[in-house]
């Protein structure tokens, strides 16, 4: 069966028994019952081209609920580059048959199109996250934390649930989500997950699929360095460790590095004096042509 978001409109499709829904109308309707007997609902919100990072997130949410609500949702509010929007991987099909394989007859897909979430206008909401949203992403990429917020908002009012999770991976985001939360008052518990990586340490991540082979082992490179800088931490200053890392990349034929931030793990500010009882944490971007990866570790 072909599926795509617009075979969906028929509100409802069950994927080889898996549960599918378009709109929110439909989505609700089937879960008005497991409301009314008080079923936890977990939920993963995702832009699809699922990998395992996406799915250990929801075995999580499969331990932890009755009932588990997975989006599949290419949101193109937070996309400050239409070229990076354009060419986002939309794979529905593989998606669920990855969901299959969790052989779970508790997930729920929701697969909307832009207007489900929207409406006429797709517009995004302007957010106050104290600070959050002006540090590493948010100076590269003005704009995406709102788009964030705002589809987060929108589906967390769609779906209700009870436990949402994120993973450590888009570890400003988890922050920004946990703030929302907090600012919006939003009944949900947000739980962070770790970060699921390749055996030779790449962190997994849709934008993965755009890179040759060549290309997907050179840029092991990323958290090789990042635990290069985890073993400075215990000796070296944030300064010289951040020199060090530009060094690195300096003179590299395919990775151009375009932040290497050692950050407070609560306000994300730039590591100043270390402080005794605080966590700090080593975040880098980088490109390999166009596409855009992102990798962070916990320094102590
Ligand atoms: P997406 O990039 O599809 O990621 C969905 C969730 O999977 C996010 O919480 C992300 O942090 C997590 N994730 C991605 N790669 C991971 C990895 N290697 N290990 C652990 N978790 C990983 O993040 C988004 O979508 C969007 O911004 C979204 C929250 C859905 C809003 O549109």
């Amino acid at each position: 069966m072909q599926i795509n978001a617009n075979s969906l409109s028929l509100q409802a499709v069950n994927f080889q028994k898996m549960k599918v829904f378009a709109t929110k109308h439909a989505l609700n309707t089937m879960l008005a019952p497991f409301r009314e007997e008080h079923f936890s609902l977990g939920f993963v919100p995702t832009m699809g081209a699922l990998h395992q990072g996406h799915l250990s997130l929801i075995q999580s949410a499969l331990k932890d609920n009755d009932c588990v609500v997975v989006s599949i949702f290419v949101n193109p509010t937070q996309f400050n580059n239409a070229s990076d929007l354009d060419h986002y991987p939309r794979t529905l099909e593989a998606d669920l048959e990855k969901l299959k394989t969790l052989s779970s007859s508790k997930i729920v897909v929701y697969a909307p199109e832009p207007k489900d979430i929207y409406g006429e206008t797709v517009s995004k909401q302007s957010f106050n996250f104290d600070g959050l949203e002006h540090q590493m992403e948010g100076k590269f990429r003005p704009g995406h934390f709102d788009g964030v917020g705002t589809v987060v908002q929108r589906l967390f009012e769609i779906v209700q649930p009870n436990n949402a999770y994120f993973g450590e991976k888009d570890f400003q985001q988890l922050a920004i989500i946990r703030k929302l939360v907090e600012l919006t008052k939003f009944p949900v518990k947000i739980v962070g997950c770790p970060i699921a990586r390749e055996k030779n340490g790449l962190a997994m991540s849709s934008r993965n699929v755009r890179l040759t082979e060549k290309e997907q082992v050179h840029v092991t490179k990323i958290f090789r360095t990042l635990k290069a800088s985890k073993e400075k931490f215990g000796t070296e200053d944030a300064t010289k460790i951040k020199e060090w890392v530009v060094r690195q990349f300096e003179n590299d034929p395919i990775l151009t590095l375009e932040y290497f931030e050692i950050s407070n793990e609560l306000t994300l500010e730039p590591m100043g004096q270390k402080q005794d009882k605080m966590k700090y944490r080593a975040f880098i971007a980088a490109y390999v042509r166009e596409v855009r990866l992102i990798d962070n570790i916990a320094l102590n």
